[in-house]
């Protein structure tokens, strides 16, 4: 269900789409169904149906349909909205787009709990006092069986006593639920249809109703206003850094890292604090990752480090950082770089679109795009490379050990020979021979003698 307006979170964006690691709200939900190996995943669109809608998509081998409800009359007749596209010999389990942390492994419980022939409730019961939700009321006798989910401004003054309620997850036989969606009416305090009346519509007709009670909140948490949307942020890094950890990954404090994408992890990797990690990011065995870096869609090779305020932009085309390398502090590499084995880049240096051979360095305040850079090249500091003339971009080739002088420009199409050197200061427009010294600057002239002007007086 994600239909609802979200009043509280005084956003533009419909709620499910704020985002929760990276990921929007009610995509969380759809890659928990997929991880049950869910034949489809119907999404109840209603608030912002276009957008919600593009801004969803199914992991490979789930079949995602959306249905709209508008107006929307409540949680049952939103359900009743998918009636048509459920296969009467499935089972439904009815998930909230905004509840983004509920765990597979409790959905699987709640699915045995169903057996293919019951409705079946996730409810929470942590003692204490559950203003707001659905109260579970059950039989006064030993057996305690379900009898109705009565709505906090439904319920008398005894049942809101009740500490167990409904978290807005149930399982039920799909020709049963739609059996049950029948008989729905709005006859309440709300005028909704309420999903969570067919559990007395099962019980009236014999049927028993099957709950499951968990304890952890944060599984059925929902988000309806910033603050929430916060502290669940905070408790899914907090479950995402232990994960890590469990794997053996060392992070400086757990409590500063944050995974907006997949992380995945190596031996021996080290985390120091304050890192953000987006898209998909490999770090490799032994990779060192220095504080305050952020990177996104990249593999950090065995034994690589990262020096502290590292800016990785990988992108679509990726970034690779070589075995060894030495990166950082302050270096930004761009999409489309790809750095070999123990290349160094050094502070306030900018790499996009180029591949460095083992061994390349290119240590201060430098460019490097489009280019091609061979082995143990030493790109000295201040250099670039102008691979854009207005209109195209052009290739920089610099083969095998050559040493481009400091503050060079590299004026692309341009190929400069391997072994040569490029004295400082020089923009170089055509290719160089193999092991050249090349010079493109101004000669140096000195004036013996000069007088340097002096004021006028008076
Ligand atoms: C619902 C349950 C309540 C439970 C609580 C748990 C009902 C009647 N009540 O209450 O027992 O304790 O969840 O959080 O189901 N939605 C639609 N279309 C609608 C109405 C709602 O798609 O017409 C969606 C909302 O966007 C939301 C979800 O359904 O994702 C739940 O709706 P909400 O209004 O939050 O339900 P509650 O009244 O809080
Ligand atoms: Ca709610």
């Amino acid at each position: 269900m994600a239909a609802g307006k979200g009043t509280r979170m005084k956003s533009q964006r419909p709620k499910v789409l704020h985002r929760l690691g990276g990921r929007a709200l009610a995509q969380h939900v759809i890659d928990c169904a997929a991880r049950l190996s869910a034949r489809s995943v119907v999404v109840v669109t209603g608030h912002g149906a276009e957008q919600v809608e593009s801004g969803l998509s199914a992991p490979c081998a789930t079949e995602l349909r959306f249905v709209r409800q508008s107006p929307q009359l409540g949680t049952g007749h939103a359900v009743q909205q998918a009636v048509p596209v459920l296969p009467d010999d499935g089972v439904v389990l009815v998930l909230n787009g905004d509840v983004p942390l509920i765990d597979p492994g409790t959905l699987e419980a709640l699915l045995q709990a169903c057996g293919g022939e019951h409705l079946a409730l996730l409810s929470v019961d942590t003692g204490a006092d559950a203003t707001g939700y659905g109260r579970i009321v059950r039989a006064p006798d030993g057996e305690r069986a379900v009898l109705a989910i009565v709505e906090e401004k439904d319920a008398s003054d005894e049942q809101r006593r009740i500490t167990e309620w409904y978290s807005g997850v149930m399982a039920a036989p799909a020709r049963l639920l739609k059996s049950l969606l029948g008989r729905l009416t709005n006859d309440n305090r709300q005028g909704e249809y309420y999903l969570t009346d067919v559990v007395r519509h099962a019980v009236a007709a014999g049927q028993a109703v099957k709950a499951l009670t968990t304890r952890d909140e944060i599984q059925v948490a929902g988000v309806n206003s910033p603050r929430q949307l916060a502290e669940l942020e905070r408790a899914y890094q907090r479950r995402v850094a232990e994960t890590l950890m469990d794997q053996g990954v060392r992070l400086a404090d757990p409590a500063r890292l944050d995974v907006r994408g997949e992380l995945v992890c190596e031996e021996d990797v080290e985390i120091d604090v304050n890192c953000v990690f987006e898209g998909r990011v490999v770090l490799r065995a032994g990779a060192r990752i220095g504080p305050n870096c952020v990177i996104a869609n990249a593999e950090i090779q065995a034994g690589a480090e990262l020096q502290a305020f590292t800016h990785i932009q990988g992108e679509k085309l990726g970034v690779t950082v070589g075995p060894g390398a030495q990166i950082g502090p302050f270096a930004r590499l761009r999409p489309g770089a790809q750095l070999g084995a123990d290349v160094h880049i050094g502070n306030f240096v900018e790499v996009k679109n180029s591949t460095l051979a083992a061994g390349a360095k290119a240590n201060h305040l430098a460019y490097l795009g489009d280019a091609t850079v061979g082995e143990r090249v030493n790109y000295g500091a201040g250099s670039i490379t102008a691979n854009y003339d207005g209109a195209n971009k052009h290739r920089t080739v610099i083969e095998a050990d050559v040493h481009v002088g400091s503050n060079c420009v590299l004026v692309a199409p341009v190929t400069i020979g391997a072994g040569g050197t490029v004295g400082a200061g020089s923009t170089i427009t055509k290719s160089t021979a193999p092991g050249a010294l090349s010079v493109a600057r101004g000669k140096q002239v000195a004036l013996e003698g000069w007088q340097r002007p002096t004021k006028k007086k008076g």
